[in-house]
């Protein structure tokens, strides 16, 4: 077994990192993490292939490291590991690191040094992309964004060299961009859209991940809307289960699981769909177990103004009830050592504080028990947004009785 060490840049920190913990046990995956540097977090696993780094909805990009530097010793790099090199490709380079100053001298360096590189083997007509300085929490990246990356195609026509200041810099290829285009498409070119009730597929395809649902298993998704969750789950090769209260919503779901699984040519995946109560399943699924559930209850609306405290637990109430209902019918229905993936809403108040509700104690009259990660020091998992007023937060479940 060959093992690499891996720089992930993710995109919802915690969140991807328990999608990456939750997707390697599904796959018998052991990695080790060496540290994080904003965000990217640097792994050693065994080698991957491109397609399994593609599965995962929570990150940016992964390269694969070829070599290892101190600050100084930027002439002692060796760059064979850049390959099929051409006039007229494009490349990129991008560092993180945990001071300003040390990320862009280390990115110039880097290019400085690509660039002799190139000429030394004949290379002199190339596109060098430019990236942005930025702080990300307490720290600095100098970054060409995947979107520019996958855009311009650096991966399949070029190179990108990302560098990570752990104690010494860790130098790598990028190997794996996420493709945004997919995920957009998945968004905007459905035929049935309303974005006051749909999930992100990427956020739909990190829920999928977390249950470690393997190929060939079921997943339920008891409020299906219009299908997101379950059109992300299909192209993972699950079966899906979708329910929804609205016969709208599941003749939309219906009509936007057709047009996936023709633009994605997935033949084999098994679609059932239907109108009814999540709180009444066994109505509709009898006495059906299924391997995982992974669901969005309920999508508040944008707020206009951060709610009072009050406002916000009132709000919060009014939403915690359906949870409370609906949570017996999904265990029930789950087999056991399935996992639920469930997102509730969260919300700032005027003081700044996030407010939810914990059904963590309802959860566990029912057999349900918060799954421990790793990665995980609290549920939920928040999706952070300081602009956003209304936030996701997300909690994973095993059913272990009942
Ligand atoms: C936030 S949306 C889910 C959106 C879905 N994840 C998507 O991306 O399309 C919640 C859905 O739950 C449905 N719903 C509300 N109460 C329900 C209930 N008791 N049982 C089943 N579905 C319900 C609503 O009709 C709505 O479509």
């Amino acid at each position: 077994m060959v093992v690499k060490r891996y720089i992930i840049t993710l995109a919802y920190g915690a969140l991807s990192e328990a999608e990456l913990e939750a997707y390697s046990t599904l796959l018998n995956l052991d990695y080790l993490v060496l540290g994080r540097v904003g965000r990217c977090c640097i792994i050693e696993v065994e080698m991957l292939p491109q397609q399994t780094w593609l599965e995962l909805g929570g990150l940016h990009k992964v390269a694969e490291v070829f070599a290892e530097v101190k600050s100084d010793e930027i002439n002692r790099l060796n760059l064979e590991a850049l390959t099929a090199l051409t006039d007229k490709m494009k490349w990129a380079v991008s560092t993180y690191s945990e001071s300003r100053s040390s990320a862009l001298k280390f990115s110039e360096d880097l290019r400085e040094s690509i660039k002799e590189y190139l000429k030394g083997r004949g290379v002199v007509k190339t596109k060098l992309l430019r990236g942005k300085i930025r702080k990300v929490d307490s720290n600095w990246e100098y970054e060409v964004s995947s979107q520019l990356l996958q855009k311009e195609h650096v991966i399949e026509d070029g190179f990108e060299v990302v560098a990570v200041k752990l104690k010494s810099w860790l130098v790598g290829k990028t190997v794996a961009v996420v493709d945004h285009i997919g995920y957009r498409q998945r968004d905007l070119e459905r035929p049935i859209q309303d974005p006051t009730i749909t999930i992100p597929p990427k956020l739909a395809r990190i829920l999928v991940n977390l249950t470690a649902c393997k190929k060939g298993e079921t997943l339920l998704d008891p409020f299906c809307g219009l299908g997101t969750i379950l059109g992300e789950a299909a192209i993972r090769g699950l079966n899906v289960i979708g329910v929804d209260a609205e016969p709208s919503r599941v003749e939309g779901a219906r009509k936007n699981l057709r047009w996936l699984l023709e633009k994605y040519g997935i033949r084999d995946a098994s679609v059932e769909l239907f109108q009814g109560y999540a709180e009444n399943l066994n109505r509709i699924l009898k006495r059906r177990v299924v391997d995982g559930v992974a669901t969005e209850p309920i999508l508040l609306p944008p707020l206009k103004h951060l709610p009072t405290e009050q406002e916000a637990k009132r709000m919060l109430e009014r939403s915690s009830a359906i949870y409370y209902k609906s949570l017996p019918s999904i265990s029930r229905h789950l087999k056991t050592g399935g996992r639920l993936a469930i997102v509730l809403p969260c919300v700032k108040s005027r003081s700044r504080r996030i407010l939810s509700f914990d059904i963590s104690r309802e959860a566990s009259k029912v057999g349900l028990r918060l799954y421990p990660l790793k990665s995980v020091k609290k549920y939920p998992l928040l999706i952070e947004d300081p602009s956003q007023r209304v936030m996701r937060g997300i909690h994973l479940f095993e059913k272990v009785f009942g």
